[in-house]
């Protein structure tokens, strides 16, 4: 095997799919006639109802981002206990969306296979301060919700799910089961997600109480002009933002189509290489392209891999890594302690360049980085 030529230009882990301009722009038109730019607009009731749809279960409402969503959704549960499970492996915000709101957050480890909350380890840390569990479905596979809910009604626990990466599925994203949304799911609609809105993000609720009291947080609490009821933050999505995403959602399935052209290109060449599991990418999920490298079978350590992709300019990702246990100021936590199996999958994980644009020949000579790196970079 010859020494790979590095990429002429970084190629990073995701890059954003862009709507035709002339599309976009067609929509911005719209927006100049009407002169409405924010506040629940046109643009963003349209979008709020097809986002709605696509997700298959629930009430939706839109939101500037998915951090917002999520504190907000923390908030509306009016948590009278203090501490709430959450898990190590997953994106800052998930843990700093607890936190934000002076709660404690409580680590649990997670689930070898699945990389989310395990569900057998949740009722070793209850105490009677425990009031809510947030799960992350990462890279678009879901938490075992089923488990998670009869946990939660035995304890009488409150259930957030960070949703950020399932919204790149063909719909419905959701299957009709009563605990799949717990009681509030958040999506994240970031420029590095699949679907986006640039920046956005989306609740969704089977309460009807839940997303009215949701709503009143997204716009201050405001009820109408004379009444102002809670407490609130701004929330809105924009019609500008709002309008990138109903571009954005006609090109969704095609996007999907590609990554998962992509990822099968990748699947055959790795899967065959010891030491390489692929965690994501395929089976209808595409937001991300994962693999977990065993060190010993493997023959070098997950992050001399990176260290090779790097220096051929392919910026692949440690992702999650850093487990949001080992920062500050959550690392003088007690729970924060004993977390091995995120531990170990947070040193092994890498996440490959997957996106519409990277095209098939780039993905086979990223495939063939990591096999000329696996037999020694000599054969
Ligand atoms: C798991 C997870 N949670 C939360 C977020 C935050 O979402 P946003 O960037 O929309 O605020 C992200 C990343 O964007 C994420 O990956």
């Amino acid at each position: 095997m010859k020494t790979p030529l590095p990429f002429e230009r970084p190629v990073y882990v995701s890059r954003p799919a862009l709507p035709p301009l002339t599309d976009y722009v067609r929509r911005l038109e719209t927006i100049w006639a009407t002169n409405i730019l924010t506040n629940m607009g046109p643009m963003h009731e349209m979008l709020e109802l097809s986002v709605g749809e696509r997700v298959g279960v629930g009430r939706t409402s839109l939101w500037n981002n998915g951090m917002t969503a999520l504190v907000a959704a923390v908030s509306a549960l009016r948590l009278e206990r203090r501490k709430v499970i959450v898990t190590p492996f997953t994106f800052p915000a998930t843990v700093h969306a607890i936190a934000l709101l002076g709660l404690e957050p409580v680590f649990v480890d997670i689930d070898d296979e699945s990389l989310t909350l395990d569900p057998t380890r949740i009722e070793e840390v209850l105490d009677p301060e425990v009031g809510a569990i947030v799960g992350t479905h990462v890279y678009g596979r879901f938490c075992d919700t089923k488990a998670i809910d009869v946990i939660a009604r035995k304890h009488d626990l409150r259930v957030i799910y960070d949703g950020a990466h399932i919204f790149g599925r063909r719909a419905p994203v959701m299957e009709k089961q009563p605990h799949v949304l717990g009681d509030i799911t958040m999506l994240s609609f970031h420029a590095t997600k699949l679907f986006h809105s640039v920046e956005g993000g989306a609740l969704i609720t089977a309460s009807e109480d839940l997303d009215h009291r949701l709503r009143l947080i997204r716009n201050f609490g405001i009820v109408n002009e004379h009444d102002v009821r809670g407490l609130g933050l701004n929330g809105k999505m924009s019609e500008v933002h709002a309008a990138m995403g109903l571009s954005m959602l006609d090109l969704m399935d095609a996007e999907i189509d590609q990554r998962l052209g992509i990822a099968s290109r990748y699947v055959e060449v790795l899967s065959s290489i010891p030491g390489i599991r692929i965690v994501a990418g395929g089976e209808g999920i595409v937001q991300y392209f994962v693999l977990r490298i065993d060190a010993e079978e493997f023959g070098s350590t997950r992050d001399d891999l990176h260290q090779t992709l790097r220096s051929l300019n392919v910026i692949s990702r440690k992702y999650f890594s850093p487990l949001c246990s080992d920062v500050e100021p959550y690392n003088a936590l007690p729970s924060a302690r004993n977390l091995p199996v995120a531990r170990k999958a947070a040193s092994e994980v890498i996440a490959l360049p997957l996106y519409g644009g990277l095209g098939l020949e780039d993905a086979d000579r990223i495939a063939d980085i990591v096999r000329w790196h696996q037999k020694g970079k000599n054969l």
